[in-house]
């Protein structure tokens, strides 16, 4: 299984308060944010780098900075959003792209509705965000847009995982690591994960 769970103590214990029905939406918004963060830092970790002569105040050194293109982070709207934006500010020169999809609640199949991507895309990693990985009918559905819109490296981070949509999503693209904070128990009849935290772009957004 291509699956790194990102179990960082700091990680499990926002990832509870997110869990919490009784959590109000800024604070659960402000929480993704900062998981974001968290797990963005892991994503990035083997970003290559080079050497690079600076001037520090007192001498010149070779120095280490990021290597050749930058990032992509292409965010599953609309519940992407909430984890773009803590990699933004972890990562504020990335290049930025969207897939609008829902899951039609019936067939949950997911349903397109908007694409925007970099036009450099193939040149760039592109870390693909959203929080919920259930079935896996969005991501395995992104992810193939953007190979057919030519993506070559991608990740995949998310929040919570079902182990179906783990299955499933490695079945369809064993070649895009997956990134979660956990592995939830199962999936239920509607297609939610239990135990889960709920509807994750109704939580940030407080529609329901
Ligand atoms: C949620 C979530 C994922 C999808 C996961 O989005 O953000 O995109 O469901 O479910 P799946 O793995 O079974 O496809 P939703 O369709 O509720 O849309 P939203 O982000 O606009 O709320
Ligand atoms: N989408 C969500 O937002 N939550 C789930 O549990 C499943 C899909």
């Amino acid at each position: 299984m291509n699956i790194n769970i990102v179990d960082h103590p700091l990680i499990q214990h926002k990832l509870t308060l997110m869990r919490r029905v009784d959590t109000p939406t800024a604070h659960f918004r402000q929480l993704v944010n900062e998981v974001a963060m968290l797990l963005g830092y892991e994503v990035t970790r083997d970003l290559p780098i080079i050497m690079s002569e600076i001037e520090t105040p007192l001498e010149t050194m070779q120095a280490p900075v990021l290597k050749g293109k930058k990032l992509c982070f292409v965010s599953i709207l609309r519940a992407g959003n909430g984890l773009l934006d803590g990699m933004l500010s972890l990562i504020p020169f990335a290049r930025v792209g969207h897939v609008g999809l829902y899951r039609d609640p019936k067939t949950l199949q997911a349903v397109e509705y908007y694409y925007k991507v970099p036009v450099d895309i193939d040149q760039r990693l592109t870390v693909v965000v959203d929080p919920m990985l259930a079935t896996a009918n969005s991501a395995i559905a992104a992810v193939q847009r953007l190979k057919d819109g030519g993506a070559k490296r991608m990740k995949f981070v998310c929040l919570l995982a079902a182990p179906e949509g783990v299955a499933a999503f490695n079945t369809a693209h064993p070649d895009v690591p997956l990134f979660t904070a956990a592995v939830d128990r199962e999936l239920n009849d509607h297609g939610y994960i239990l135990p889960g935290l709920g509807d994750a772009g109704d939580r940030i957004y407080g529609t329901q």
